[in-house]
């Protein structure tokens, strides 16, 4: 190998940038605009700290579930109260990190990011504005490897999310369902296949075995998660932007802007 092609990051010496003629640069705008807007929503309203609980439905939203700050109202507080009230503080505030870091070390969300904020590269065959790439084999983007350890605290979160939907059929009438209900059990099957599609998860289910007919068991669960292991992206997607319909859905009936459709009581 020559001394030029040693160069750099091991690149083709060619004097453009890229040789590619199609639209490359629409994907990663498109994940830095999608990106960005969940991230302003999703800080606007952790931090609001209103409009979270509808208490007549018992609809919760998601970013604020479990709510355990003293400033959650008690019917709301499913887990308990003990985190103090301060603004500052999301009423979440136990479980939107782990949420957050399960997002950020995502192998898809990996990728998005470093091509639509750090161009790392910004698309295949376009070069890299840096100078030196040295991988995620040291910090902080050593770090991302602790993705499979936030895939527990997503899985428990998920559990959360799950109680949270289930109680909300539960009213002083008995069982009750409305729109709202709907939307809140979409929005846990969503965050399910997505957490379920995680590489970490496929990992757990089939890896590390010399042979998959002496477990049937993990072989099957192995290629189920498989099979949503290839959606991984778009269920990526699908739940980011069905947690924020569903926030929205609680916070507009929260806020008397609109009515929940009934169906029973
Ligand atoms: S790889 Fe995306 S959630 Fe684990």
């Amino acid at each position: 190998m020559s001394s030029t092609t040693d160069s750099a990051a091991g690149r083709a010496e060619i004097a453009a940038r890229t040789l590619r003629t199609d639209r490359w640069w629409l994907p990663p705008l498109l994940t830095a605009v999608g990106l960005l807007a969940w991230v302003a929503y999703a800080t606007v309203r952790a931090f609001m700290q209103l409009w979270y609980f509808v208490p007549q439905y018992n609809y919760l939203t998601p970013f604020y579930s479990p709510c355990v700050s003293t400033g959650c109202i008690e019917q709301a507080a499913h887990f308990g109260r003990f985190l103090p009230d301060w603004p500052i503080l999301p009423y979440a505030a136990l479980t939107l990190p782990f949420l957050l870091l399960f997002r950020l070390t995502c192998y898809y969300y990996r990728k998005a990011y470093y091509r639509s904020f750090w161009f790392s590269p910004p698309a295949c065959a376009v070069a890299e504005p840096h100078r030196r790439y040295k991988g995620e084999s040291r910090g902080p983007l050593l770090g991302q490897n602790l993705h499979r350890y936030f895939f527990y605290a997503a899985t428990i979160i998920s559990i959360i999310n799950t109680y949270d939907a289930i109680v909300a059929f539960h009213g002083d009438e008995g069982f009750q369902m409305g729109l709202g209900n709907l939307i809140l059990v979409g929005n846990v099957i969503l965050l399910w296949a997505y957490t379920l599609s995680c590489h970490s998860c496929r990992h757990i289910a089939g890896g590390r075995l010399k042979h998959f007919s002496k477990h049937p068991v993990r072989y099957w669960m192995w290629t189920q998660i498989s099979k949503l292991n290839n959606r991984h992206m778009q269920l990526a997607w699908a739940s980011l932007i069905f947690v924020c319909l569903t926030d929205l859905y609680v916070a507009l009936v929260a806020s008397g802007t609109i009515s929940d459709l009934r169906f029973i009581n």
